[in-house]
């Protein structure tokens, strides 16, 4: 049973995105979506959880996503599969890619999301139990232009959300199905020399997955990873000519790159290229911004057809937190363009009709219909900063007028009802050049 402390607040990792955090929301959903659609995406939506067994296979047993962080669903029938909140988007778009026969349409696939995900790990700053991912996924193109283009969507994005003068990229190659395999194997035979030198969580990691080990923030670790063996040096020829091709891309777009031979990321599904983006002025890896890379095997691992496919994600909450920290502006929301005022019954039953004929106008209103004041009305207006206060009293109710009153300039005029929407009209506009050359 939770206490009364605990119902009024909300679940660790979580939180509330308040009236005054929407602005931050709006600005990042508008430049995403506005860029994915130029780049020919289309929206996707997949289900908030998915069968455990989805992300087991793909993400990986050992990976912490999935040795530590699921949140499993409690069972609601004998022998239901386990359920489990998603804990990012990749695996559920692969699923949902294979069973519409998505593989029928024209390739390239090109699909985008933004959505919640979940993973119970240890909150801290930067890191949710709840947090929201924007990203996109590519389906059907080996070619390394793809894991170019990929990149430049990212980086686009990061760029339209003024991000980009702060942030570097960080890439690597992991090699394909096979060359994937002789790098486990070297780097297998070479942590097992120092094994009782490396921290308890990579000492198992030895045995699962070495690759993990290089990641590890541990100083000892990081030492042993320095002096052995590099990921790159091991690719197959066609894994190293294919990571070059993307570098060669990234020059030719100018964006610049810092190539780190022990980025690994934390999911098992990525084949060649991973990258992340992440600020100059943060060490951790919480602090990546976003990462993606290319995952070949994935839709055919999932009985799909051999598909090859790359894609990105970030998360919005460090986003938000970036954008706060370098005041990037944020375009105001719009204004409140009308605040209704009633005095007296007869004008109560007005300012309902005429509500509904403003919003279907499109014209923005408030009002607070349980003052009855005129003076209460007007300080309300100005609160919430309306741009005009149309005044009811028992004289327009009869008459079907209204005062439109300037709330800027407080000049006041009598307007019939019938003649109200041009005049609103001219008159926002006004007040909107008026507020543009101030800002100017
Ligand atoms: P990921 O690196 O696990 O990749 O997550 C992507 C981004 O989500 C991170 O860079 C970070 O900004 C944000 N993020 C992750 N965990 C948290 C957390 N606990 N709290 C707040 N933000 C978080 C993926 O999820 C892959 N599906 C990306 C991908 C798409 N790869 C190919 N396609």
């Amino acid at each position: 049973m939770a206490d009364n402390n605990q119902l009024l607040q909300a679940p660790r990792g979580t939180y509330d995105a308040l009236p005054e955090e929407q602005k931050y929301w709006r600005f990042i959903k508008k430049k995403f979506n506005k860029r994915c659609e130029n780049f020919n995406f289309s929206r996707i939506d997949t289900p908030f959880f998915e069968y455990a067994n989805l992300f087991t296979r793909s993400i990986g047993e050992t990976s912490d996503i999935v040795s530590k962080e699921m949140f499993y669903l409690a069972k609601r029938g004998e022998g239901e599969p386990d359920l489990v909140l998603r804990p990012e988007g990749t695996a559920g778009i692969v699923r949902a890619y294979i069973e519409h026969g998505m593989q029928n349409l024209p390739k390239p696939v090109k699909l985008y999301y933004f959505g919640p995900m979940f993973r119970y790990s240890r909150p801290q700053s930067g890191r949710f139990r709840q947090f929201f991912q924007l990203g996109f996924e590519i389906f059907g193109e080996d070619d390394p232009c793809s894991d170019v283009l990929a990149i430049l969507l990212s980086f686009s994005i990061l760029k339209d959300l003024k991000l980009t003068s702060n942030i570097i990229l960080e890439i690597n190659s992991l090699g394909c199905k096979i060359c994937q395999k002789d790098i486990r194997k070297t780097l297998t035979s070479y942590f097992n020399q120092y094994k009782e030198y490396l921290c308890p969580e990579c000492f198992s990691r030895l045995a699962e997955n070495p690759l993990r080990i290089l990641d590890c923030k541990q100083q000892r670790c990081q030492s042993l990873v320095k002096s052995g063996p590099q990921i790159v040096d091991h690719l197959c020829q066609d894994c190293k000519e294919h990571l070059q091709k993307v570098l060669e891309g990234l020059d030719e777009l100018g964006i610049t790159y810092d190539l780190n031979p022990s980025l690994v990321r934390g999911l098992d599904y990525y084949t060649r290229t991973v990258f992340e983006f992440r600020d100059k002025a943060d060490e951790t890896r919480q602090s990546s911004l976003g990462g993606g890379g290319r995952y070949d095997n994935l839709v055919e691992q999932y009985g799909g057809p051999a598909t090859p496919a790359v894609g990105f994600a970030a998360g919005v909450e460090r986003i938000i937190s970036k954008l706060k920290e370098y005041q990037v502006k944020i375009p105001q929301v719009k204004k409140l363009d009308v605040f209704l005022i009633q005095i007296g019954d007869k004008a109560k039953k007005k300012v309902i009709t005429l509500a509904r004929d403003l919003t279907d106008q499109g014209f923005s209103f408030n009002c607070c219909l349980g003052k009855d004041s005129l003076k209460s009305q007007l300080r309300s207006a100005d609160k919430f900063g309306a741009t005009i206060a149309l005044i009811i009293g028992q004289r327009e109710a009869l008459d079907d007028s209204v005062i439109l009153r300037n709330m800027l300039t407080s000049s006041q005029q009598t307007v019939k009802i019938n003649k109200l929407e041009n005049i609103l009209k001219k008159q926002l506009l006004k007040a909107k050049q008026a507020s543009e050359q101030k800002n100017n």
